[in-house]
């Protein structure tokens, strides 16, 4: 290919994985497969080695560029990024809205537009865009000067190196909260138990942590991600309001929470505060309570700010995930990979509305290094679903009757031998039949998030156990009335409960079904990027070690995990049993593959064989994009009667146009 040409179709590549990488990552609505993707990612590393000089710094392939530094170089905030002032009751906020109106000169019944945002427990930082390029980035450090962490936060996949927009400022200064996914966090821990590295004890550190390494390949390979939420410095555009700028962040590609809301008054401030408060445990990520802001950007410049925080904007803080609690006993149990973890029961200790009364200590390793005993008094953190951390011991607080707990000489379990892999933290029972391995892969698979056997759980488990029914997951579609009749205390409604849960389950989607498995590292969300690539548990137990790395985010360990769990024959015949007893997975709606994949949909004019949004769900099934306006970017204009200047602008831009019937034929396939 002539330079010409390279230069040309560099471009064209780099727009594509940019708008492909924004739909995977900000938007989760794919429209190609992973595969596809991969040849669009390898031509384009392919067409830049053989033509280095048309390497741009901000083209995909740059996201994980740089050598490790020595240390990292110190920014100068243009503007400084400020902190927040606390409010921590109904009566907090109501001050707060109550000195706005009093510095604005307003009346107690006048009411103020606020935009409440979810306050992201994790690492501020700044994007600096010049020309709509990413130029640097850093930590909020003391607030006036920061470090420079740019090729980190370039491999965060959601941060665009490029806005996209057709003409960018001169200048955008962009702050928001790099932070690291809950599922990800804890697969994270339990990667670093099996490293032979100590774990974090919360996801801000780990966020924290990841960001802050000089070698920039670490970041790149934790699924860190980031919302953003305030401007810095602009030049060359303007807004005129918080929700104008998240707007406009939105449209150029910025991620932004869409839990963000413009609400009116403290009325409207103390709802979101409520509603945040009752979903901060469901979230996939965690938040520490919710950050309020005056809407407007001229109210803000008249308020004004304090010494360090600014009097337009007030963080209404959620009760602390942390408290303080004695470690009772420290207890060894063990997990569904045979792994030995020390578990630290507490003196029940409630922390943000659940009492606490267990925490993992994770290895014997963390706990010498933290120094943890039996008796003593510890500070304890939940994050989310997560199972609560000791974050430090409380030394001073020693009597001296502490005593530490060695690791055992044998399995607690099954009394077999315990061994120590070299390079490895954990600890493990190499019994193949400890009955704790299997009780504790049973619960897993019957599990809520899993095959959510309601009312199956670890009580009734451990009796099917000890009454010999079930020696395997496979064993539970065996089960029958009269097995369940065996249990103490059971009556007919309730057996028939069970049965009917476990009838149900044989349904559940495919990726539920994958994790169920409890294959080693395959989490929740690995499950389901598994489900939709393979669309099948046989496809999936097919799978190549290579077909398995096509897929973004699978690298080699998970792979290689993947493929181990399904040539073992026990766990085949375990599959092939569940699919006997009508196992039958259900599949995902496809998203990639369909006839429209990849493809953009515009419906215009009156329609009259279908709604606006049923047409929309018909693409979206075949894994097309339905759009609002027009574009270079559209495929297809489908336009009804009295179509207007949506028509106008596909035929300007010579884009197909077709009727509702040709949109039907094509849908059938007729076209
Ligand atoms: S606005 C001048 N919005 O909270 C306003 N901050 O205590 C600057 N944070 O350093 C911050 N989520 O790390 C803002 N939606 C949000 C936030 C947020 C988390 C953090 C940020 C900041 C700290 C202030």
């Amino acid at each position: 290919m002539d330079r010409n040409a390279a230069e040309r179709r560099i471009a064209q590549l780099c727009a594509e994985i940019r708008r492909h990488d924004h739909l995977y990552y900000v938007l989760d609505r794919p429209e190609i497969t992973d595969a596809e993707f991969d040849l669009l990612y390898r031509e384009l590393v392919q067409l830049e080695q053989e033509h280095p000089e048309l390497v741009t710094p901000d083209s995909p392939t740059r996201r994980v560029g740089g050598a490790p530094l020595d240390k990292f170089e110190q920014v100068t905030h243009r503007i400084p990024m400020l902190s927040l002032e606390n409010a921590f009751t109904d009566g907090d906020i109501a001050e707060f809205d109550a000195r706005v109106k009093r510095v604005l000169g307003l009346s107690a019944t006048e009411e103020i537009a606020y935009v409440c945002e979810p306050k992201m427990d994790g690492l501020a930082v700044e994007l600096v865009y010049e020309n709509g390029s990413l130029a640097v980035g850093s930590t909020r450090g003391d607030g006036f000067v920061g470090e420079n962490v740019t090729q980190n936060l370039k491999t965060v996949k959601s941060i665009p190196l490029r806005l996209e927009c057709a003409h960018p400022p001169a200048l955008l200064e962009v702050r928001g909260e790099v932070y690291l996914p809950l599922e990800a966090f804890q697969r994270l821990n339990v990667q670093r138990e099996e490293d032979g590295e100590p774990p974090f004890a919360n996801p801000r550190n780990a966020a924290a942590g990841s960001i802050r390494q000089l070698d920039p390949r670490i970041a790149a390979r934790r699924p860190l991600a980031i919302f953003c939420y305030a401007p810095g410095e602009v030049r060359g555009a303007a807004f005129a309001s918080q929700t104008e700028f998240l707007d406009t962040m939105r449209q150029w590609g910025l991620p932004v929470n869409p839990l963000v809301r413009r609400v009116t008054g403290v009325e409207g401030v103390l709802s979101f505060y409520r509603e945040m408060t009752d979903r901060r445990d469901t979230l996939p990520y965690e938040i520490d309570g919710v950050v309020v802001k005056v809407d407007s950007f001229s109210l803000q410049r008249e308020l004004g700010e304090k010494s360090r925080s600014p009097r337009w904007a007030v963080a209404v803080k959620f009760p602390p995930r942390q408290a303080v609690t004695v470690i009772e006993d420290i207890v060894p149990s063990v997990g569904r990979t045979g792994v030995i973890t020390p578990t630290a029961n507490l003196r029940p200790v409630e922390v943000s509305g659940v009492t606490v009364s267990r925490a993992t200590l994770h290895n014997w390793e963390e706990m010498e290094r933290k120094d943890i005993r039996i008796g003593d008094t510890v500070v304890i953190e939940r994050a989310g679903d997560v199972i609560p951390a000791v974050v430090r011991v409380l030394t001073e607080k020693r009597a001296g009757s502490e005593r530490f707990l060695p690791i055992p000489a044998a399995c607690p379990e099954c009394g077999s031998e315990v061994v120590k892999i070299p390079d490895e933290v954990a600890v493990r029972c190499m019994g193949l039949s400890c009955p704790a391995q299997i009780r504790e892969s049973i619960i897993h698979f019957a599990s809520r998030n899993a095959m959510d056997m309601e009312g199956l759980g670890e009580k009734y488990i451990e009796q099917l156990l000890r009454l010999g029914l079930v020696g395997n997951v496979a064993d539970l579609y065996t089960l029958t009335r009269d097995d369940f009749m065996k249990f103490d205390r059971m009556g007919d409604k309730l057996a028939e409960n069970l049965l009917n849960a476990i009838e149900a389950s044989k349904r559940r989607e495919l990726s539920r079904f994958i994790f169920a498995l409890g294959i080693r590292h395959v989490g929740e969300h690995t499950a389901r990027l598994l489900a939709t690539a393979f669309g099948s548990i046989d496809n999936l137990a097919r799978a190549t070690e290579a077909e398995l790395l096509s897929i973004r985010e699978i690298g080699p360990q998970v792979a290689r995990s993947i493929t181990t769990f399904f040539h073992n024959e026990g766990n085949r015949e375990t599959i092939r049993r569940m699919v006997e007893a009508g196992v039958e997975p259900t599949v995902e709606e496809k998203k990639v593959g369909g006839r429209f994949t990849g493809k953009t949909f515009v419906f215009t004019g009156a329609l009259t064989r279908f709604s606006r949004s049923e047409a929309q769900k018909m693409v979206e099934n075949e894994g097309g994009h339905a759009a609002g306006s027009v574009s270079k970017k559209t495929d297809y204009v489908v336009a009804g009667a009295e179509a207007g200047s949506k028509l106008d602008k596909a035929r300007q831009l010579g884009v197909t146009v077709l009727t509702e019937d040709g949109f039907l034929q094509m849908l059938e396939g007729e076209q």
